[in-house]
């Protein structure tokens, strides 16, 4: 392993500044639109900078919170963890989950100009290309699959020369083969190295790609809302925009439509209550609903679209009853499996010294380089277990993992507390094909107090034994020869986690969320009587409402999330333009 320099791929393009941003309500210069989005992350952005692509067709882009601009947490790429718990998140918790043995997790979402794509870890990965192809198995469309969705890959995609400015060749490229890996090589049989693991299939460990343009974060905001797409007349983007609803507007052809949405921009605290005028803005064409896998679910069923007991047990008049809304929320859990290490050269150094993280933020400043520039994640391995006794393979096919792990230089969790000295690894398990599945429900109809979340993670005993065997393939792998001398021994934690049932009871007192909800309102085929969407996000029985977003996935891909859901937005606003004639 290659501890002390982190490799980077950057992806997309470098940093915005603005000249179409709105940030009051009397300032936006119009009423209605061809298309209004609901939400500015990974789906919305695309779907505005697309959509806007025609100068004839006036796009509105919705944010409830603040623009990216000047948020340095949100720029320097080592910096973000630090966002969870700040105004630029939705600061939600989860309901008492059985599988961490009755805790409940704090549950980011960003809540900015590029949504989570603003606060998360920039982690790239396309997922397999059996995923795709389940994807178009399940909604009956082959639009989605591999082949199909190749060109709208390369559409979010752009290369640019790693962060910290360190020589890339071999770590994409097969022609090289000095940088694989130690550990990688000593364990071969179980852990080949994956020189491209978004080339479609995933399974081995190799270097990330990562969403940073040289030294900044690249976002669905820095990227698609640049400047250059900003100065656009016909795409105007207003912030502090909190989508309290859609509102019917009629029926087209017996269905209800909703090309209405209402919003405020009072300044209300998550659980605060406002009675603060609410504006309305109607779409002539649609309504794109892109909030997210929660936000998108709670303004569904805030305008009466869902389950009509839920709705009605809180006096919401149902217009379309549909169990879907809300169903099947689906994370990736995850847990961060700590050990000292023998070295000076982790980035504990920086964390544990609040001087020193000042004087690199000053470094950053001023050069746009030194120790942040860089995330914190090292390497990336995928893996499946063999044989799972506890029910039917959940993974799109033989080569598509069941967890990933991943490797930090230095102390990276949200359970157990920093400790003020010491030098650490971490090697993160994340259940990335579980079975559990969860829901988002109202528990008011004050748009400002969050639903419930219930990702219901390790729910299911397939998805613990899943998280026993992540957890001790990577005890196999800190134990190899390789790391002799290097790693000094197990973080607390996991040292006593030495039995089945002591690690069951660490697994459950310690793991929490990789930040991955999905599937929420998912799309199914052409008239299914389940699912949300049609194959093309159009809500079912509606007319005048689209979503494009993490909530339309039909199951939870096993990746990270961000440029499935960027790629969702190119298809999307394809389909988009295709139907208008755009
Ligand atoms: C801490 C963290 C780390 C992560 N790390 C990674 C990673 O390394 N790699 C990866 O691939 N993925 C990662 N993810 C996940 C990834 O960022 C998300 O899956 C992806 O951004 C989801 O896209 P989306 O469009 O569905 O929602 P989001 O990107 O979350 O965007 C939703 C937007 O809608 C807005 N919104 C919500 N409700 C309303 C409302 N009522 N009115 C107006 N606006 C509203 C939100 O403020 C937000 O801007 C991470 C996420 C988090 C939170
Ligand atoms: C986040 O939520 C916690 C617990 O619910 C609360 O104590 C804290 O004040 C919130 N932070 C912000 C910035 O809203
Ligand atoms: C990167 O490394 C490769 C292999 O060592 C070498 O051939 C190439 O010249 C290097 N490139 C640069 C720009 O240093
Ligand atoms: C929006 O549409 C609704 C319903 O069609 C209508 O009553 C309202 O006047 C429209 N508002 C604007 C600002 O055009
Ligand atoms: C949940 O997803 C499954 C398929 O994965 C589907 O059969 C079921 O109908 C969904 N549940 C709801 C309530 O939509
Ligand atoms: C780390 O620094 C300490 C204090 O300077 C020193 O004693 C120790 O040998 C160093 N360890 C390594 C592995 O370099
Ligand atoms: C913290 O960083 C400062 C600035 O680099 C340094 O002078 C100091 O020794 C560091 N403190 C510790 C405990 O390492
Ligand atoms: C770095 O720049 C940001 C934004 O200009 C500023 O808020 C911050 O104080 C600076 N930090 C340091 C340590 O220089
Ligand atoms: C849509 O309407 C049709 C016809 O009424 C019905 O059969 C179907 O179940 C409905 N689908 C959903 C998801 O509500």
């Amino acid at each position: 392993m290659h501890l002390s320099s982190y490799p980077v791929l950057g992806l997309l393009l470098p940093i915005a500044c603005v000249a179409t941003l709105y940030e009051a309500i009397e300032d936006l210069p119009a009423t209605t639109y061809d298309f209004v989005i609901v939400g500015a992350g990974a789906g919305g952005t695309v779907l505005a900078n697309r959509l806007s692509e025609n100068a004839n067709t006036k796009v509105l882009l919705l944010e409830a919170g603040p623009s990216n601009l000047g948020v340095t947490d949100s720029i320097i790429p080592m910096l973000p963890q630090g966002l969870a718990v700040t105004t630029y998140d939705w600061n939600y918790t989860t309901t008492p989950q059985s599988g961490f043995a009755g805790r409940s997790i704090n549950y980011p979402r960003g809540r900015l100009l590029g949504g989570s794509t603003s606060t998360n870890t920039m982690a790239y990965t396309r997922a397999s290309n059996e995923e795709w192809d389940r994807y178009a198995k399940l909604t009956g469309d082959d639009g989605w699959s591999w082949d199909n969705m190749q060109k709208f890959m390369l559409m979010n995609e752009k290369f640019v020369a790693s962060a910290d400015g360190h020589n890339t060749t071999g770590q994409y490229d097969p022609s090289l083969h000095s940088t694989t890996g130690m550990t990688t090589q000593e364990l071969s049989e179980d852990w080949p190295f994956n020189l491209d693991m978004n080339s479609g299939s995933m399974l081995g460990i190799g270097w990330p790609q990562q969403s940073i343009a040289t030294s900044a974060r690249s976002s669905g905001a820095t990227a698609y809302l640049a400047a250059e797409f900003m100065s656009r007349s016909n795409l105007h983007v207003l912030v502090n925009a909190h989508v309290t609803r859609i509102l019917q507007t009629g029926t087209d052809s017996g269905k209800p439509a909703f090309r209405s949405v209402e919003y405020t921009t009072a300044d209300v605290p998550t659980g605060g209550t406002s009675t603060a005028p609410r504006t309305v803005v109607n779409a002539t064409k649609e309504v794109i609903l892109a909030a997210g896998a929660i936000g998108t679910v709670q303004i569904l069923k805030l305008s009466g679209i869902g389950p009509q007991a839920e709705l009605s047990a809180l006096g919401i008049k149902t217009i379309l009853n549909n169990p879907s809304v809300g169903a099947n929320l689906t994370d990736h859990p995850l847990l961060s499996n700590l050990f000292y290490v023998n070295s000076n050269e982790t980035f504990d150094s920086i964390t544990m010294n609040g001087t020193l993280t000042e004087e690199d933020i000053a470094i950053w400043n001023a050069t746009q380089q030194g120790p942040l520039v860089d995330s914190p994640l090292a390497h990336l391995g995928w893996a499946r277990v063999p044989s799972n006794p506890y029910g039917p393979d959940t993974t799109a096919g033989p080569t598509t993992p069941h967890y990933e792990i991943l490797f930090s230089n230095g102390f990276l969790s949200t359970t157990t507390p920093l400790p003020s000295s010491g030098h650490f690894m971490t090697i993160v398990s994340a259940i990335t094909s579980p079975a559990a599945r969860g829901t988002v429900t109202l528990t008011s109809t004050n748009p400002f107090i969050q639903p419930n979340i219930d990702p219901n993670m390790l729910g299911t005993d397939y998805d613990m034994y899943l998280m026993e065997s992540a957890v001790t393939a990577i005890l196999k792998i800190a134990a190899a020869d390789a790391w002799k001398g290097y790693i000094i021994k197990p973080f607390e934690d996991l040292a006593a986690a030495t039995t089945p049932d002591a690690l069951k009871a660490y697994i459950q007192a310690k793991s929490a969320t990789i930040f991955h909800p999905a599937c929420t309102a998912a799309m199914s085929p052409k008239g299914a009587s389940w699912g949300v969407t049609d194959p093309d996000g159009v809500v079912k029985n509606l007319s005048g409402l689209r979503i494009i977003d993490a909530s339309i996935l039909p199951v939870i891909p096993s990746a990270h999330p961000q440029a499935v859901i960027y790629f969702l937005g190119e298809r999307g606003a394809s389909l988009v333009k295709t139907q208008y004639g755009l």
